[in-house]
């Protein structure tokens, strides 16, 4: 069955649209079609949270509020969720929402362009029902800039209200809210307009995901639209054959396997944090400076592989844990190890009408130790220099394999084939015994100058990473060679 209309849930009440175009975004639609202009544009790119609203999903039962940038979100995309704007929040009888009456007593409303989409943010971690800390709620910030550095009131009236289950009017019909949402998840696929001209598609299973991509080879297909909104908002292209992946079943899967984890295509990357936590703490690091909470809320794993931009942060760490592709292409199958599909810049081994399925992610061996470390500018939401991930294979204090890949070093992610080899049967305990194999790293990359860094910047950077992954490895607390992060075991040898 296939349905021609985007619905989702405003106000308790269904919105049913038959008119989409593929590229309209909800911010377009907000404030040129509905005159809710209390939602702002501010870098339309996804950067500065101005434009941050709340997007209500029903996942096992349970009512989840996400901050999503509505700049680069597709209308399509909101297809089956509740959204919720700012000028939502008030109470009927006009009263603040809890979360807008303390950003107000703590002074925390500045020059109101900021504010609607920090408000937004908050309003997500009022409803996670938790005890945020500063440095959580800093957390949930930092995809809201604010550059007249009103953080610390904003932050005070996050501590105060954000506490415990929620008592707002969301909260109070949840259960509706959640029996809505279900009756929206038909399980239909959705197509509007016509296969000659353009389209917006959202197929609800693999299967005819597979056969519209089949015969679309040339559509666009859309994840959480992270990378491709910026197409549509900054490079002005425009994108006649959408096909939104997030409504496909079989790609939203995430499960433990015998051997760690599969992840589906369309899991976004905050869904994937608990696989990655278990899998190692420096992979949460990782996580939780990858975009802000709006980025990763709707931004998935299997877009930042399919992108494969050589600063994609995901790639490196995934490589070096020795993780699997699988894609699909009609009725054909095949998976390959994820280093093979990087052939060159902005070239990856996907035939036309082929998609990415999932991942498989093993967790680590006895005697594996992983690292791996961002540089970036700004420690928050900011794009990598280089990226370095490191795995090790340990007997006694001799390394007996390794994997190591870097990302922002060449043209793609890319595994350190000679430093690999370089590593092999070398001595933790003699950092002498290291040099030949940071001196490998020159051989396995001759990296480009560009405003991020210079070459000589980063060659020099990837070789203090061995060093220090190789320090961490013999056993060096990770407290005396962090600023933040500190692995569980160092917060216990800290104490
Ligand atoms: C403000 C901001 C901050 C960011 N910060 C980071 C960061 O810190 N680190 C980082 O690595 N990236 C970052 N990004 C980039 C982006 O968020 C990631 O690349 C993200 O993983 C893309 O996922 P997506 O689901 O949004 O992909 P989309 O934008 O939907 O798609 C990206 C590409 O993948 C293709 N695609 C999507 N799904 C499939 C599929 N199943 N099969 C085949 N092709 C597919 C699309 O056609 C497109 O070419 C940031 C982006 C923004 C806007
Ligand atoms: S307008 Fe800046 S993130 Fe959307
Ligand atoms: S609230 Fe807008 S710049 Fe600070």
């Amino acid at each position: 069955m296939t349905r021609s209309s985007v619905r989702f849930l405003h106000r308790g009440e269904v919105v049913s649209l038959t008119e989409v175009g593929p590229n309209e975004t909800l911010l377009d639609f907000l404030r040129l079609r509905r005159q809710a202009c209390g939602t702002k544009e501010g870098c339309a790119e996804g950067d500065c949270g101005a434009c941050t609203v709340a997007l209500g999903t029903l996942r096992d039962g349970r009512l989840e509020y996400a901050p999503v940038n509505a700049c680069i979100c597709l209308l399509g995309m909101i297809d089956g969720k509740e959204l919720v704007v700012v000028e939502d929040l008030a109470g009927p009888d006009g009263a603040l929402h809890p979360v807008q009456d303390a950003v107000l007593r703590h002074h925390g409303n500045q020059c109101g362009f900021c504010t609607p989409g920090i408000v937004m943010s908050l309003f997500t971690l009022y409803h996670a029902g938790g005890r945020p800390d500063r440095q959580a709620v800093n957390d949930t910030l930092a995809g809201n800039l604010c550059r007249c550095t009103g953080y610390r009131p904003i932050v005070d009236a996050a501590l105060e209200v954000c506490t415990g289950a929620p008592r707002d009017t969301f909260a109070a019909r949840s259960a509706a809210t959640a029996e809505s949402l279900a009756a929206l998840d038909d399980g239909e696929d959705l197509f509007i307009g016509d296969e000659a001209t353009g389209f917006l598609a959202a197929p609800a299973t693999v299967d005819a995901l597979a056969r519209l991509y089949a015969r679309h080879p040339d559509a666009t297909l859309v994840a959480g639209a992270t990378d491709v909104g910026l197409w549509i908002t900054k490079q002005m292209q425009a994108l006649p054959k959408i096909i939104h992946v997030g409504r496909v079943a079989g790609l939203s899967d995430m499960r433990e396997t015998e051997r760690g984890f599969h992840i589906g295509a369309a899991v976004t990357c905050a869904r994937a944090e608990p696989a990655m936590a278990a899998i190692d703490p420096d992979l949460v690091e990782l996580f939780r400076r990858f975009g802000g909470k709006q980025v990763r809320s709707v931004g998935t794993l299997g877009g930042n592989i399919a992108n494969g931009s050589p600063i994609g942060d995901s790639m490196p760490a995934l490589i070096a844990l020795g993780t699997t592709l699988h894609l699909r292409r009609g009725e054909a199958t095949r998976s390959l190890p994820l280093e093979d599909f990087f052939i060159d810049y902005g070239k990856q081994d996907r035939a036309a009408g082929e998609f990415v399925t999932g991942i498989d992610v093993p967790r680590l061996g006895a005697g594996e130790v992983f690292r791996c470390y961002k540089i970036s500018k700004r420690f928050d939401q900011d794009i990598s220099a280089l990226l370095g991930a490191f795995r090790f294979t340990l007997e006694g204090r001799r390394v007996t394999g390794a994997r190591v890949a870097f990302g922002g070093m060449a043209a793609t992610p890319k595994r350190a084939a000679a430093t690999e080899a370089a590593l092999k049967s070398l001595r933790l305990d003699d950092p002498d015994d290291w040099e030949a194999a940071c001196e490998a790293l020159a051989m396995d990359f001759q990296p480009i100058d560009d405003m991020r860094a210079s070459a000589r910047y980063r060659l020099e950077t990837a070789q203090a990473l061995l060093r220090k992954a190789l320090h961490e490895a013999g056993g060096e607390a990770s407290a005396a060679t962090r600023i933040l992060g500190l692995r569980p075991e160092d917060t216990e040898r800290a104490a």
